[in-house]
C-alpha cells in the first residue's frame, strides 16, 4: 500500500470511517507530489512556470476566440484552466455555507468542506468507490432511482437490500427501515435515503425524519458502523408545511460517532443546470477531527483524481457567479412558485379522480414527480400513451408509472392527467 494511504489510514484509526472503507477506499490517496510541487512553483518559480499541463500564452490560458466570446461574463482564466481536484476553493466554501443556511441545524456542527463531482451520479460513485465492494450491502427503500443498481451492484458488486418504502398507513415504513438495519450481520450497514424521493416524490415530515434519527441513534448505540448517504438531488422543492425542509444529513451529521453521513447534493436540480455536472460530497460524523475530515478528504480526491481528474472548469465559475448575485435566491423563488403550482394543479386533479381504481397515486409532496399503483401492466399504458396519446411518462417496476410534473407547463397539466386516466380507463375498465 502506498505510504501516504498508510498515513491517511492512521489518521482516521478508531473511526466509523475507517470500519466502513472498501479496500479501495482504504488504498486510496491524493499523490502529494503534485501539489506540493505546484505550491512551489507557484511561490518560487518567478522567471518561468513549467508545472502544469496547459498551453499559456503570457498570463493568460491559450484559448479559442471563438469559445471565449461565447461566454462573455467570464475571464479566460475562469472558463479554460483546469479546476483543482476537489473543486474551485471559492465554490467549495460558498457552497458550505449556502448548506449551514438552507439546513440551519448544521449551524456549528464540524463537518467536512464539500468537494466538487461531475454531478450527483459521480459524487454517489465516489462514495461507492471508498465504502462499498463485493460483500456489502447497501439498503435502499424499494422505489428508488434505477441508476442505483448500475452503480451499487454493476460497478462495485454490492448487493442493493430494498425495503418497502411506504408503511399500511402510507408514510415511511420506518420498521422496515430498522429490520432491514438490524438484519445485517455484519458489524456495519449502508444505507441511501433520497429526499424528494424519484420516483415517488415522498418526503418525510419533521415527525418521521425524528424517527428516522432515532432508529439510526438506536443501531449506532448497539455499536453497528452506518454509513448513510443522503441523496439531495431535489432539495428544496418542499411543497407542504408539515414536511422537513432540512436535510437528513443536518441531523446526522453530529449524531453519532457510530454513523459517518454522507452528504450527495448540487446545482443540478437545485439550480437549473443539468447538463452542467457540477455536485458536491460532504461529510460529516460526530467527534471528527479536522485531521479525520482532511485524510476523508484526501481519499476522496484520490477517487476523483482517478475517475475524472476533476471537474468542469466553466461550469464551477458560473455557479458561483449565480450563488453571488444579488438576484439569485429571488429567481429561485420564482422558479419555485412555477413548479409548486404545477403540484397543486395536480393534487387538484387527483382530488377529482378520486374514486377510481386503475391509477392510485403514491404518496407526494415535493420534488418533480408523483407515481401511480397501475392496476394493470405499467409498461403496457406507458406504450399505450405513447401510440394513441403521443404522451412519454416512465414504466417502472411492471405496476408503477411515473409522471414528472415538473416537466409540462401549468396550463397542459390539467389535459396530461386527463389523458393518462382515460387511457388508463381504456385499459382496464
Ligand atoms: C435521485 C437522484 N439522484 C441523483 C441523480 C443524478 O444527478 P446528476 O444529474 O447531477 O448526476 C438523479 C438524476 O436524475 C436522481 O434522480
Amino acid at each position: 500500500m502506498n505510504s501516504i494511504a498508510v498515513e491517511l489510514n492512521q489518521v482516521l484509526e478508531g473511526t466509523a470511517a475507517q470500519t466502513l472503507l472498501s479496500d479501495l477506499g482504504k488504498r486510496m490517496y491524493f499523490p502529494k507530489g503534485i501539489v506540493a510541487q505546484s505550491a512551489e512553483a507557484k511561490q518560487k518559480a518567478t522567471r518561468f512556470n513549467a508545472t502544469v499541463g496547459m498551453a499559456k500564452q503570457g498570463a493568460d490560458p491559450m484559448f479559442l476566440t471563438s469559445i471565449n466570446d461565447s461566454v462573455p461574463g467570464l475571464d479566460a482564466s475562469d472558463i479554460f484552466t483546469y479546476a483543482p481536484t476537489p473543486g474551485d476553493a471559492k465554490l467549495r466554501a460558498v457552497w458550505k455555507a449556502e448548506m449551514i443556511k438552507k439546513n440551519p441545524s448544521l449551524e456549528g456542527v464540524s463537518i467536512s468542506t464539500p468537494l466538487v463531482t461531475s454531478g450527483l451520479t459521480h459524487g454517489i460513485l465516489m462514495a461507492a468507490d471508498l465504502f462499498l465492494e463485493k460483500g456489502d450491502s447497501i439498503i435502499v427503500p424499494d422505489m428508488f432511482w434505477g441508476n442505483y443498481r448500475l452503480i451499487f451492484e454493476e460497478r462495485r458488486e454490492a448487493s442493493i437490500v430494498p425495503f418497502p418504502f411506504f408503511a399500511e398507513n402510507g408514510g415511511i415504513n420506518l420498521e422496515g427501515l430498522e429490520k432491514s438495519i438490524s438484519d445485517i450481520k455484519s458489524d456495519k450497514a449502508a444505507l441511501i435515503l433520497n429526499f424528494p424521493n424519484n420516483p415517488t416524490g415522498y418526503s418525510p415530515s419533521v415527525d418521521e425524519v425524528k424517527a428516522i434519527i432515532a432508529i439510526l441513534k438506536r443501531q449506532a448505540d448497539l455499536g453497528k458502523k452506518l454509513l448513510v448517504i443522503s441523496d439531495d438531488a431535489y432539495f428544496g422543492l418542499f411543497f407542504e408545511d408539515e414536511t422537513s425542509t432540512e436535510s437528513l444529513f443536518a441531523s446526522i451529521a453530529d449524531l453519532h460517532e457510530n454513523i459517518l453521513a454522507v452528504k450527495i447534493d448540487g446545482s443540478t436540480k437545485e439550480d437549473f443546470v443539468w447538463g452542467f455536472r457540477v455536485g458536491f460530497l460532504t461529510y460529516g460524523c460526530k467527534g471528527f477531527t479536522d485531521a479525520q475530515y482532511d485524510a476523508l478528504v484526501k481519499k476522496t480526491m484520490g477517487v476523483i483524481r482517478s475517475s475524472v481528474s476533476n471537474c468542469s472548469r466553466p461550469a464551477q465559475s458560473l455557479l458561483l457567479k449565480a450563488l453571488e448575485s444579488p438576484s439569485y435566491y429571488d429567481e429561485k423563488a420564482a422558479s419555485f412558485k412555477i413548479l409548486k403550482a404545477r403540484y397543486e394543479k395536480v393534487k387538484e386533479i387527483l382530488a377529482e379522480y378520486s374514486d377510481q381504481d386503475t391509477l392510485i397515486p403514491l404518496p407526494f409532496n415535493s420534488g418533480y414527480f408523483m407515481t401511480f399503483i397501475c392496476k394493470g401492466d405499467a409498461e403496457q399504458l406507458r406504450l399505450y400513451l405513447l401510440e394513441e396519446y403521443r404522451i412519454g411518462t416512465i414504466a417502472i417496476q411492471g405496476s408503477y408509472l411515473r409522471i414528472a410534473f415538473s416537466s409540462v407547463d401549468l396550463e397542459n397539466v390539467d389535459e396530461l392527467y386527463k389523458a393518462v386516466f382515460t387511457a388508463a380507463g381504456e385499459l382496464w375498465n
